[in-house]
């Protein structure tokens, strides 16, 4: 029988949504799966098999292994199968590919930490078998290390598999932009873009260590198989790059393209931006489903630089789209689209009363609907729907928002500190006073106390009801729900549990809600989006037996971190330049998030201003598709519950 390592990287069994296809545009063996789950699974599979498979031989296994976000899945499962299916890694040997430099093995942001938890903790790896690259020697002796650790590798037989995670400067390992092909283990300096990725971990970027000890390129070409792992949208663009792209010192990963057995593993998300994804009438034949017809119309236009009802036979057939025409002519398909995008229009995000509805987003009954806005964190709401959150109001909707964690570790010390002082001045107290010592004596690494997070909680709520009250929502109508899950003081949030839950459960069937909004953007740096519309999926299901629940819609915005793509929409509610100016007014409300909010992600833009640019960009996109010409819009999703 054949092992994974004597078949090439095209013949693995990975069990992929999309199988791989040889694409003129694709250079390197990929597998998307539905999610990363599924994929680290596989992935952690692979692993197994080779460990076995070298122990059946009595041989050694040498594993590169990469930290990070990305592999935790595949630790995680491979501590279970430790667990539960007796794997052990007595005759595996490890060398991690990098480790900050200066890091003392101690510190939790170390490498050498996350390995043992994640992995080396929890499995029977000898401890002198855990090589990882040491970020706490003196300057004069690193490049003896680096070479020795080199050497190692080499005396070993050589990396049988490296896992890999890719950065958004396309480096592997820290291997930033500039890498030399044939480069070995040795110090970096870490790119600009890696250290902005690395601040939250760091609590700010200053924290965040200027240099690495990197193995090299050719370190990670030597390994006999690679593995990269990619998951989600933020990963997206520079997965394209590498797999699609030109080989370049600016994407190192971009080596890999010539590397015999490498496959990149790969969720939807990251996988989304490969051009057999993107514009798959590019590569090849296609099933045209409505939504992949609605893509590639509004693509059409974009590339044309035409209105929808401007696009012809010719442009159709130019670009990829000649088996579309042989369903319909381009007249049938360009009034179709531009009534679809018509119908998504409307000033009534409740429903118009006393209206015809058949082509409207929203049902004209119940003409008052009763409303929950769901927010994440106490600010998304009006980040991301603040203008039909103001119209639900206006138009007299019984609204309610609920805002889902206390966003506390968002507030910075110098602005907590602010408020310790000026409460204590009022109502001078030794909790006051303890809190303001507290924070005078924070070391930058130190997560904090209870009482500060509490303060922080404080301020991030009145913050909400100055919003709130801006908008004429009452203050009964305002529910702050602090989901257990994010209380834990760090970045690193619990899983959620049963207490969420129910929590999300008795607000729900309380309201008996006609309409929820939730937030659909899952780009935010920390997760924190994605675990809250999980939440209430998980509620909405615990929930489905009640009568309510199917009267009950569910509409899913964005806008904080990225926007809905034009064909998506599904209602797109129109603002003019007043309600655009309310809107930005109700934002600066949040002030503790204004002036270099703590967790910015990649874009040093202000809240507001991504807010009002996607808004406007939305509107710019639906007149340039020949649409009607709004100052800016906001855009939904319906979510179907069955
Ligand atoms: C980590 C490493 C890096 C990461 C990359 C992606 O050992 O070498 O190349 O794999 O920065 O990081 P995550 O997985 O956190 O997105």
């Amino acid at each position: 029988m054949s092992t994974l390592l004597e078949k090439t990287a095209k013949d693995i069994s990975y069990k992929p949504v999309g199988q791989f296809e040889e694409t003129r545009f694709e250079k390197i063996h990929n597998v998307i799966f539905e999610d990363s789950n599924e994929g680290s699974i596989q992935v952690a599979r692979e692993i197994s098999d080779l460990i076995r498979k070298k122990q059946a031989l009595g041989e050694n296994c040498v594993l590169g292994l990469a930290t990070g976000s990305s592999p935790i899945k595949v630790y995680e499962e491979l501590v279970r199968m430790h667990r539960e299916e007796g794997l052990s890694f007595s005759n595996v040997i490890t060398f991690n590919l990098d480790e900050y430099l200066p890091m003392d093995k101690s510190n939790m942001q170390s490498y050498y930490y996350f390995m043992h938890e994640h992995l080396f903790n929890h499995i029977d790896i000898p401890a002198e078998s855990i090589n990882i690259p040491d970020g706490s020697l003196p300057q004069e002796e690193v490049v003896d290390f680096c070479l020795a650790y080199e050497k190692k590798i080499k005396d070993n037989g050589g990396l049988d598999f490296q896992l890999l995670g890719i950065g958004r400067t396309g480096h592997i390992g820290f291997n930033e932009p500039g890498s030399h092909f044939n480069s070995g283990t040795r110090v970096i300096t870490l790119d600009h873009i890696t250290r902005v990725d690395a601040a939250p971990a760091f609590l700010g970027i200053d924290n965040v260590p200027r240099k690495a000890i990197t193995m090299g390129i050719a370190t990670v070409r030597n390994a006999k198989r690679i593995v990269l792992l990619g998951w989600g949208d933020n990963k997206a663009r520079i997965i394209k790059q590498t797999i699609e792209g030109k080989i370049s010192s600016q994407v190192p990963a971009t080596y890999l393209q010539e590397h015999d057995n490498v496959t990149f593993v790969l969720d939807k998300g990251a996988g989304s931006e490969l051009t057999r994804n993107k514009t798959p009438w590019l590569v090849g034949p296609c099933e045209w489903t409505d939504s992949l017809t609605a893509k590639a119309i509004v693509w059409l236009c974009g590339k044309t630089e035409k209105s929808i009802l401007s696009l012809t036979d010719k442009d159709y057939n130019d670009n990829g789209m000649s088996d579309l025409l042989s369903l319909e002519d381009s007249y049938d398909l360009n009034i179709k689209m531009f009534n679809k995008l018509q119908h998504t229009i409307t000033g009534w995000p409740g429903g118009k009363p006393n209206a015809d509805d058949t082509s409207r987003p929203e049902r004209a009954e119940p003409a008052k609907k009763r409303i929950i806005i769901f927010s994440p964190h106490p600010d998304d709401d009006v980040i991301s729907m603040g203008g039909t959150f103001d119209r639900l109001i206006e138009q007299g909707h019984d609204v309610h928002v609920a805002y889902q964690t206390s966003g506390n570790i968002a507030v910075s010390d110098t602005e907590a500190l602010k408020f310790a002082e000026i409460s204590n001045t009022i109502t001078p107290s030794t909790e006051s006073q303890s809190i303001i010592d507290t924070l005078l004596n924070k070391d930058e690494n130190s997560f904090d106390v209870a009482e500060v997070r509490s303060l922080k909680g404080a301020i991030r709520r009145a913050e909400s009801y100055a919003a709130t009250r801006y908008l004429g929502l009452e203050d009964s109508h305002v529910h702050f729900l602090n989901l257990p899950f994010y209380e834990t003081g760090t970045i690193k949030k619990n899983n959620l549990s049963n207490a969420d839950i129910d929590i999300m459960a008795d607000l729900i069937n309380d309201i008996k809600p006609h309409q929820i909004y939730a937030a659909g953007d899952l780009a935010d740096p920390h997760g924190t989006h994605k675990v809250c519309l999980d939440a209430l999926f998980e509620t909405l299901k615990r929930l489905k037996p009640e009568p309510f629940m199917k009267d009950c819609w569910l509409w899913l915005y964005r806008g904080a971190w990225h926007e809905w793509d034009i064909n998506e929409i599904e209602m797109a509610v129109p603002m003019s330049p007043d309600q655009v100016l309310k809107k930005r007014y109700a934002i600066f409300c949040h002030q503790s998030q204004k002036d270099g909010a703590m967790f910015q992600g990649d874009d040093s833009r202000e809240f507001w201003m991504r807010a009002e640019e996607r808004n406007r960009n939305t509107a710019a996109k639906y007149k340039a598709l020949g649409l009607a010409d709004y100052a800016a819009m906001e855009a939904f999703v319906r979510y179907k519950l069955d």
